[in-house]
Parts: structure tokens; sequence; C-alpha cells
């Protein structure tokens, strides 16, 4: 009934070059008859590119962060009104690098979870607990928290057009991923806090692993009741990689 979705965030990375032998080879080898949604979430400056290669394949293009403004005085950023000019469909708002990096706040990305669905874009909204979140056991109150702030200022029917991703931040990068119980654990908790409010949207709402998700490791994670696929990073930048991890989404279903 979700289907499933592989995002890949190639983060800070690519280059013309680079993004078009990967692209050339997923278009080559991913099945459009899979029943599964696959996206690709590029750097700005590469994002009309991207979009113009693809046009024509159902691969879906996105931004790694927007503006929580509409348009303005605000130098260096970008609007999601652009972001939809350029043919994205997907915003991701809140990742960890984000919000540790660059101090975004709960309420700054309640504010561009916002802007993105006011602009027809599809935001994929990032919540994770840290290692010393976890080690306290306060992961729950900590992801609650993120949530909570997007649906005290959008509503549950926000969650109609979009999508939530954990990201534990000790599995981002580290190649210690989540264990598919652990996974399935904070997924679950997710989505009864969205059922809690609109049973029928809490049930709908795809929500994506991330966290050093591999060929190796992501048939037994999207093996798991609530996990509806993957927010892929480093793995995305290899074709191979990134390919076999489609084929993993595709088979669970
Ligand atoms: P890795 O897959 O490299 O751990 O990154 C995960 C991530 O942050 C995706 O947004």
């Amino acid at each position: 009934m979700r289907r499933p979705m592989v995002a890949g965030n190639w983060k800070m990375h690519g280059s013309e070059a680079a993004n078009s032998a990967l692209l050339s080879e997923l278009q080559m080898r991913l099945q459009s008859q899979w029943p599964i949604d696959v996206a690709v979430f590029p750097p700005f400056v590469y994002l009309a590119d991207v979009v113009r290669r693809l046009r024509g394949d159902a691969m879906l293009v996105g931004a790694q962060d927007v503006c929580a403004e509409a348009a303005g005085a605000f130098t260096g950023e970008v609007a999601a009104s652009m972001l939809r000019d350029v043919g994205c469909t997907l915003v991701i708002v809140g990742h960890s690098e984000r919000r540790r990096r660059y101090h975004e706040d709960d309420a700054l990305v309640a504010r561009k979870f916002g802007a993105a669905l006011a602009a027809g874009l599809t935001p994929v909204l990032c919540v994770g607990e840290t290692i010393e979140e976890r080690e306290a056991e306060r992961t729950e109150e900590v992801i609650a928290r993120q949530l909570d702030a997007v649906l005290a200022m959008h509503s549950i029917e926000a969650f109609e057009r979009a999508i939530l991703a954990y990201e534990p931040v000790w599995a981002i990068g580290t190649g210690r991923n989540a264990t598919p119980a652990q996974a399935q654990a904070v997924h679950a908790f997710l989505r009864r806090r969205l059922s809690d409010q609109n049973a029928m949207i809490g049930g709908q709402t795809r929500i994506l692993y991330g966290g050093s998700v591999k060929a190796s490791n992501a048939a037994e994670l999207f093996a798991m009741a609530d996990v509806d696929g993957g927010l892929v990073g480093g793995a995305a930048l290899v074709a191979d990689e990134f390919y076999q991890i489609c084929a993993a989404a595709a088979a669970r279903h």
C-alpha cells in the first residue's frame, strides 16, 4: 500500500562529469516497471541540469535544503518556488547536518517544511537522535520533539503531502547502520504518533530510514514493516550500490 522510495542524497558531492556518468548508468539499469519511487538530491547548482537529463525518466529530483522565506533579500538562499521552477518535486528539510552544522532549530525546519508545501514541493522531513541522546534513552523524546514542531505549525493534514525520514545521527556516514529492529522500533513510534492524530494519514505516510544504508544491508532494513525505503548518502554515489538498494526496495513488495 505504501510505495517504497529510495532517495539518494548526494550531499556536497558531484561534478558535471560524475553526475552524467552516475545517471547514465542508473538510467540504463533501473527498471521502469519496479513499483518504487527513486529520487536523487544533487547540490543546488546541478539541479536544473539533472532535471533536463532525466526528462522522460521516472526518476524524481529534489533539493537538499530550501529557504524558509518565499523571496527577497536573502543572499545565498534558494526559494522553494525556484526549486519548483527548475523541475524539482521534492526537498529535504531538517537533515541532521543542517541542524547541527548550521544550527537549524525545530522552528526553522518547520518553516522550511511549510515553504516547501506552499510551493507545491513534497518535503522529506528528517528526524534523528545523537548517540548521546540514544544512550541516555532519550531517542523517542528527541524525535517526538522534532516531529511535533512540524505538526504544531502545519497540522497532521500536511503529512498527506510529506515524507518522513528517520536518520539516527550516529549512523550517518559512520558505516554503522541501525539494526533492522532498532529502525523498526523508531519507525513504529513515528507512525503511532502520526496515527494518534489521524489514523489514515499515519498509515499512509512513508517513513524512510537513513544512515549507512548499503547494498549489503538494504534488504533486511526494508523487510521491516514500517520501513518504507531509504534515504541513502554515500552509497547513492556508487551506481551499482544504489542500483542494488533500489532492487532491494523493489523486491519488498
Ligand atoms: P550515509 O548513507 O552516507 O550514512 O548518509 C545518510 C544520510 O545522511 C542521507 O541523507
